[in-house]
């Protein structure tokens, strides 16, 4: 199906209707945050759903309750998705935790005059094409993302879901305010100090033995067993684990075994020119 069926445009940038009907976009307009609300920034791909652990073992003291018998989807839920429309959210106790794939200019009123934590988490971008080519080859509410090179293309242009890497990551580093940022690379290094980190953030004192369980339970090999986060939960004609796992592979570098050198070096040009105003040291340059 041409991608045009499949997605909508919202404040210029291409969303999966399956998921973001026109209702619920309408809905997160008018949400009202709570100052003491997390809220987990990503673009697609740069590690969602481990966040979507990490955030509620800290918040919870290391109890594995709430990641053991609630979908990540509903545990973090992302507030542009029909689903959060009927979870009643404004009933949920502080702190509340919530995901977005919204880039900074897209996020809605309350979110400027409240201003809830934000963790943003960033991931090399050639992995997130990588990451992202995989999963549109099992996501049937994406695009048939066709040949890896014009894939490729439209990804550095932006024409994918959720638009553009480079614009998602600089409008989100423009903005200081209350946001912890965290890198994927730093997650995979160190795993054990980046828990202690985010709950740092969240002025949540934990126990070293806290810290070290919640990281061990967030291992890749550890969380892919965790059916309430491995999208095994979904119908096959929506997402097909048989073509790929959405826990895929889980490291970092995976783009080496992906992209062509040529590929690579036209990646490498494009982001050059993108990101040369970018004032900010990431942890896979
Ligand atoms: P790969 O496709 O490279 O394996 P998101 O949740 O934002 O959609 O990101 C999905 C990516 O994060 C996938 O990358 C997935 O395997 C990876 N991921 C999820 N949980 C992880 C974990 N605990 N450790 C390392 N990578 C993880």
């Amino acid at each position: 199906m041409a991608g045009t069926d499949l997605y909508t445009l919202y404040k210029g940038v291409p969303l999966p209707t399956l998921i973001h009907p026109p209702h619920s976009l309408r809905r997160y307009e008018t949400f009202t945050f709570r100052p003491d609300d997390i809220l987990v920034v990503t673009y697609p791909k740069s590690g969602t759903t481990w966040m979507q652990e990490i955030v509620p073992l800290i918040v919870s003291g290391g109890d594995p309750a709430s990641v053991e018998t609630l979908h990540n989807w509903d545990r973090v839920p992302w507030l542009e998705e029909a689903r959060s429309c009927s979870l009643n959210l404004d009933d949920r106790p502080s702190p509340r935790m919530f995901t977005t794939h919204f880039h900074h200019n897209m996020m809605p009123p309350s979110f400027f005059e409240v201003r809830p934590k934000v963790i943003y988490v960033m991931r090399n971008p050639k992995d997130v094409f990588t990451s992202t080519f995989h999963y549109h080859g099992m996501a049937s509410f994406l695009v048939d993302p066709g040949p890896q090179s014009e894939f490729l293309h439209k990804f550095l242009k932006g024409e994918v879901m959720f638009g553009s890497w480079f614009e998602h990551i600089k409008s989100w580093l423009n903005d200081k305010e209350r946001v912890f940022y965290i890198s994927y690379e730093e997650m995979r290094k160190d795993l054990k100090d980046s828990v202690a980190r985010i709950a740092q953030f969240l002025e949540k004192s934990l126990d070293n033995d806290v810290i070290e369980k919640i990281a061990e339970r967030c291992m890749f090999e550890n969380m892919k067993k965790n059916n309430m986060s491995n999208y095994s939960a979904v119908p096959r004609e929506i997402m097909d684990n048989t073509k790929t796992e959405f826990l895929r592979k889980g490291i970092a570098g995976d783009w080496k075994n992906q992209l062509t050198a040529a590929e690579a070096e036209y990646f490498d040009s494009v982001y050059k020119d993108n990101m040369k105003h970018v004032d900010y040291k990431f942890a896979w340059d």
